[in-house]
């Protein structure tokens, strides 16, 4: 075959969806730690063996971060052989990597059953997990869904020091490919909302090889942070990767809002929404500027058709929320009602939408609210959100009219899954983003008691100095869940979530305000609970804190002691709530803490002593 009928084949294959693609792009997928394969090779798991037998080399792209920085550190934790890797990358092979290279790690690939892989052995540290390891460590250059096969252990008993086989995502070019001339393959890992054209142009190939590659087509190439896609290449590639200055050609104005499909997770229709404008240089992609739109509108209806995001018509919102009627109404201008065959909420805010708005990208995540779409009346604009049953954790601890207030299963479970929303915005989006108000409010829960993080107003890049006022008055409550050196310095890093959580956690556990009444004055849940931890003999003291709703009864009329499960969970608080920050949790550290935490909670022991 010839370049052009190669050309033209190529042309055909995309039309039709991918059919004859080397390999099918994952897409969120790979996030989920929860698919199978028994009805053939997912490319949830890995790239499917294919093309020739033999093993054959490729190239996986590692963005140094310590502890992995070096020559020999990359090399150990992929099985590289470090001199290959030096001579590729055009350094000594005692180099330590500046932080915004993307090193070239050379493996050889083979096929493993059905799927292509690059084995590498991962030793096991305090609070990993598969899915960290797999998305962290190995910046999702594996699946968590393929470690967690290849290895016998229980994913919530990994002890330290456990040697966990690793396969990495790697694949050998097809027959087809090497008849165009396409000698190795690239496993590339997206960051944030790059195109298949701004990757393809900087390794300086055509997109449409890289289309054909991936099993995407012109149509549906909407790329993920935290995946991966190959990169077809003719010759080795060399470092140091010097990438091509794409921001000048392919930096975006204005406002660019998207709905992907909702793929992962429980299936829901998502959103991307997204309000900026992007210095995307190479050297310093981590710091970026925000600029809002003059013209949102303008804007969202520029992408309705690429992005598949809904347009509501004013009528359309007035009708399904009854004229915004008071019976309709949730909370604070927000509003329920069925749009088009859902039943979705409506919140109303003024133009000024920099408060509200001032979100991520890709931020596509079960334990993120998901919006569907926005619709511009007057001097209003109106987002439409997913509908979240049970309103905001605040009201439900508040109420206490659910029965499964009673469970601490339940209460773990909230927990569990904003700490999972925290993971995935501290780590998993690029540049990584801070809530930076998280409280009970901005925690809601829909019919299954799963609890989403909302409100992104105050959101912000983790990266970007604070040049904000720090002299703002906080209210009492507002207080309760501020970090120390957020109040004192406007200083915001991730830990300034975590402290916040510490906090919504201590709610759960007491299903107290944050702010408590004690002979007249005011007293903030934290401070209290810290005070106690301090003193001697502070069992009875702790016990007293925890929900009366928690008790539980044995059936023979006996309460049944939880002290051990009490004290993990404050335990938990206490440390998110130190005043340094470096000594506070990290969000994965919170979410393997609560997994084991969970696991425990669930033995028939725990539920009959
Ligand atoms: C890609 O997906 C299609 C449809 O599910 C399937 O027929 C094909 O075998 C897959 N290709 C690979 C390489 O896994
Ligand atoms: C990485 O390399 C440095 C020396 O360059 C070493 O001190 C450190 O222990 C290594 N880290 C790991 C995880 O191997
Ligand atoms: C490799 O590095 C050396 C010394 O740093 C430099 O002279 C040479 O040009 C580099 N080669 C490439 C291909 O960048
Ligand atoms: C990688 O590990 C798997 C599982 O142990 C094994 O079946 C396969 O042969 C290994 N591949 C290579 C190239 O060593
Ligand atoms: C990249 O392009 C931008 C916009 O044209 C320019 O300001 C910047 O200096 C360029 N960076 C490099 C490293 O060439
Ligand atoms: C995992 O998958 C099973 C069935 O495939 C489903 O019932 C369950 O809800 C999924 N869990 C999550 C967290 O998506």
């Amino acid at each position: 075959m010839n370049h052009f009928s190669f050309n033209l084949f190529m042309f055909f294959a995309t039309l039709i969806s991918g059919a004859y693609a080397q390999q099918n792009y994952s897409g969120p997928l790979v996030w989920d730690c929860n698919n199978t394969d028994e009805a053939g090779p997912s490319p949830a798991f890995l790239y499917t063996c294919n093309g020739e037998r033999k093993p054959c080399r490729a190239f996986l792209i590692f963005r140094p971060q310590p502890p992995y920085a070096s020559v020999a550190n990359i090399s150990m934790l992929t099985s590289s052989d470090p001199s290959e890797l030096a001579r590729v990358n055009n350094v000594s092979i005692f180099a330590v990597f500046k932080p915004n290279i993307e090193v070239i790690v050379p493996v050889t690939c083979a096929c493993s059953g059905q799927y292509y892989q690059a084995n590498t052995s991962y030793t096991v540290a305090p609070f990993d997990t598969y899915y960290t390891v797999s998305t962290y460590n190995y910046q999702s250059l594996t699946t968590c869904d393929s470690v967690t096969r290849q290895n016998p252990y229980n994913a919530l008993e990994l002890k330290i020091g456990t040697k966990l086989l690793i396969p990495l995502r790697c694949a050998c070019p097809t027959k087809e490919q090497k008849v165009d001339g396409t000698n190795f393959l690239l496993t590339y890992g997206v960051i944030g909302d790059e195109t298949v054209s701004q990757i393809s142009d900087s390794f300086k190939v055509k997109s449409t090889s890289v289309t054909y590659a991936n099993g995407l087509s012109e149509e549906a190439s909407v790329l993920y942070g935290a995946t991966t896609i190959l990169i077809p290449l003719q010759k080795e590639p060399a470092g140091p990767l010097t990438r091509i200055n794409s921001s000048s050609s392919k930096s975006k104005k204005g406002v660019f809002i998207g709905i992907a499909g909702g793929i992962s997770f429980a299936a829901f229709c998502l959103v991307l929404f997204l309000c900026y404008t992007r210095k995307h240089e190479v050297d310093d992609y981590k710091k970026q500027r925000w600029e809002l739109p003059r013209d949102l509108l303008a804007g969202v209806a520029h992408h309705v058709d690429q992005n598949c995001l809904k347009v509501f018509d004013f009528d359309e919102l007035e009708e399904a929320t009854e004229n915004f009627s008071p019976e309709n109404k949730l909370g604070t201008s927000v509003y329920h009602g069925v749009l088009r065959g859902k039943m979705l909420a409506v919140k109303r805010m003024s133009r000024d939408i920099s408060r509200e708005v001032h979100i991520l990208k890709r931020i596509n995540h079960f334990n993120l609210i998901a919006l569907y779409g926005a619709c511009e009346h007057g001097n209003m604009l109106y987002l439409v959100y997913e509908l979240m049953e049970n309103g905001c954790l605040k009201e439900w601890l508040r109420k206490k009219s659910s029965p499964k207030i009673h469970s601490w299963n339940c209460r773990i479970s909230i927990a569990l899954d904003v700490a999972n929303g925290l993971l995935y915005l501290h780590n998993f989006t690029s540049p990584a983003y801070v809530h930076k108000d998280i409280n009970s409010s901005n925690i809601l829960l829909n019919r299954d008691l799963r609890a989403k993080i909302a409100n992104f107003s105050l959101a912000r890049s983790a990266d970007i100095g604070e040049n904000g006022n720090s002299s703002i008055k906080f209210s009492m409550e507002t207080k309760g869940y501020k970090a120390p050196e957020y109040l004192e310095a406007n200083k915001v890093s991730p830990k300034v979530d975590i402290y916040a959580f510490g906090v919504v956690l201590l709610e759960l556990i007491t299903g107290r305000e944050v702010v408590l009444k004690q002979d007249g004055e005011e007293v903030l849940l934290s401070e209290k609970v810290l005070a106690i931890m301090n003193e001697k003999d502070n069992e009875t003291k702790l016990q007293e804190l925890v929900d009366p709703c928690l008790q539980m009864k044995h059936p023979l009329g006996y309460i049944i002691d939880q002290t051990d499960l009490t004290l993990r969970m404050i335990n938990l608080s206490v440390a998110c709530l130190q005043v340094e920050p470096s000594r506070r949790l990290t969000a994965s550290e919170v979410v393997s803490t609560l997994l084991k935490i969970q696991m425990d909670a669930l033995r028939p022991e725990f539920l009959s002593m």
